[in-house]
C-alpha cells in the first residue's frame, strides 16, 4: 500500500510515545511509556532523569510501534518529531533518535511544534473539528486560546503570562495536601464546596492573555491567615473563579471570530466542571461543542504524526531547531 503512514516521535516532557498514523488520522499504534512514577517521589518532572529514561525508552518503543506493520519501512512516508517547546535534555533524545532513524532509512524528518501538536490532536481517529473553530488548550504545561480557520492557519490570540491552568491547579492542590497529581482531586473536593470565598480574576477585562499565580498567591494567603477554613469551599471558589476568566475569555473571543465549533483540548479538559462550562458557552451560542476522546487529550505521539501531514506535501526545508517559545 505503499508509503502511506507517518511515525511520530514525542519525548518532550514525561513520556515516550512513538505512533503510526495515517493521512486521514487513522492511527494504526501509538505506544506510550509513562515516567509518572519516577517523578513521583520529587512531585514534579525532574529533567535531568526524564533525559535518562526517555533514552532507555524510545528505541524499544519504536520497535513495538514497527511490529503493526510487520517492521515494514517501505510504509513510512516520512518522521516527524516533536521540536519543542519541552525540556531540552527530553527534546534532543526525541530528536536525534527521529533524524538517526531518518538517515538509516532514507526518509524526510519534519521537526513539529509540540502545542500544533495538541490543536491537531481531535482529528485522530476520526475528524471531529469543523473551521473555523476556537481551541482552548489547557494542559499542565500549557495554556492556549487559538483561532484557526483550517489545519494549517492558526491565529494564536493569547497564552499565559505565568502558570498553565493545570500547574495552577496542581499547586493549589498541594497546598490543601491533595497529592500528586492534584487536579483531578482538587476538581472532585471543589464540586464537594460552595464557592463562598471571591478570589481574585487576573487579567479578566482585557483581552486574550492569561495571568494565573496572584489567583495562586491569593488562595495561598487565606489558608495562611485562616487554616481552619472549609477546604471544600477553598476549592470551590478557586475553580469558579480559573472558570470565570477561561469562560470570559472564551465569550468575547466568540463574539469576535466566526466558529463553526469550540474545542478544548489539554489534561484539564478531563475536568467535568470545565465541560459543563464548554456545554453551557456552546448551548447559548449555538457553536457546536468538541470535546476530543481524554486519550488524544494528554501528551502523545499520534498528534505529532498527524501534524506532520501537513508539511509533508510542502517543500519547505525541514525544520530542527528546538522552539523554545510559542511560534507554532
Ligand atoms: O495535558 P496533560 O496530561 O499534560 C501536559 O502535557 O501538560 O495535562 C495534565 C494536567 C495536570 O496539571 C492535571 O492536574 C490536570 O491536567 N488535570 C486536571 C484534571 N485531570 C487532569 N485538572 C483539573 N481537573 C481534572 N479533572
Ligand atoms: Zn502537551
Amino acid at each position: 500500500s505503499g508509503a502511506d503512514l507517518i511515525l511520530g516521535i514525542e519525548t518532550s516532557c514525561d513520556d515516550t510515545s512513538v505512533a503510526l498514523v495515517d493521512r486521514g488520522g487513522r492511527v494504526i499504534a501509538c505506544e506510550t511509556v509513562s515516567q509518572f512514577d519516577i517523578h513521583a517521589e520529587f512531585g514534579g518532572v525532574f529533567p535531568e532523569l526524564a533525559s535518562r529514561a526517555h533514552l532507555e525508552a524510545v528505541l524499544p518503543t519504536v520497535d513495538k510501534v514497527l511490529k503493526a506493520i510487520d517492521s515494514d519501512t517501505g510504509r513510512l512516508r516520512a518522521i516527524g518529531v516533536t521540536r519543542g517547546p519541552g525540556l531540552i535534555g527530553s527534546l534532543i533524545v526525541g530528536m536525534n533518535t527521529a533524524q538517526a532513524l531518518g538517515l538509516a532509512w532514507g526518509k524526510p524528518v519534519f521537526g513539529v511544534n509540540h502545542l500544533r501538536g495538541h490543536l491537531r490532536s481531535p482529528d485522530l481517529d476520526e475528524k471531529r473539528i469543523t473551521y473555523p473553530a476556537l481551541l482552548l488548550l489547557v494542559s499542565g504545561g500549557h495554556t492556549l486560546l487559538c483561532h484557526m480557520t483550517s489545519t494549517t492557519e492558526i491565529t494564536v490570540l493569547g497564552t499565559t503570562r505565568d502558570d498553565s491552568v493545570g500547574e495552577t491547579y496542581d499547586k493549589v492542590a498541594r497546598m490543601l495536601d491533595l497529592g500528586m497529581p492534584g487536579g483531578p482531586a482538587l476538581d472532585r473536593l471543589a464540586r464537594a464546596g460552595r464557592a463562598v470565598h471571591r478570589f481574585p480574576r487576573p487579567m479578566i477585562r482585557e483581552g486574550y492573555e492569561f495571568s494565573f499565580s496572584g489567583l495562586k498567591s491569593s488562595v495561598a494567603r487565606m489558608l495562611e491567615k485562616d487554616p481552619d477554613v472549609d477546604r471544600a469551599d477553598v476549592a470551590a471558589s478557586f475553580v469558579a473563579a480559573c472558570l470565570d476568566v477561561l469562560g470570559t475569555k472564551v465569550r468575547r473571543a466568540l463574539g469576535e471570530y466566526e466558529a463553526k465549533s469550540l474545542v478544548v483540548v489539554g489534561g484539564v479538559a478531563a475536568s467535568p466542571q470545565i465541560r459543563d462550562l464548554v456545554g453551557e458557552i456552546c448551548a447559548k451560542t449555538g457553536v457546536q461543542p468538541c470535546l476530543p476522546p481524554l486519550k488524544w487529550a494528554t501528551d502523545n505521539a499520534a498528534m505529532i504524526a498527524l501534524a506532520t501531514w501537513d508539511y509533508v506535501d510542502r517543500s519547505e526545508p525541514t525544520d530542527m531547531r528546538t522552539v523554545p517559545s510559542m511560534s507554532l
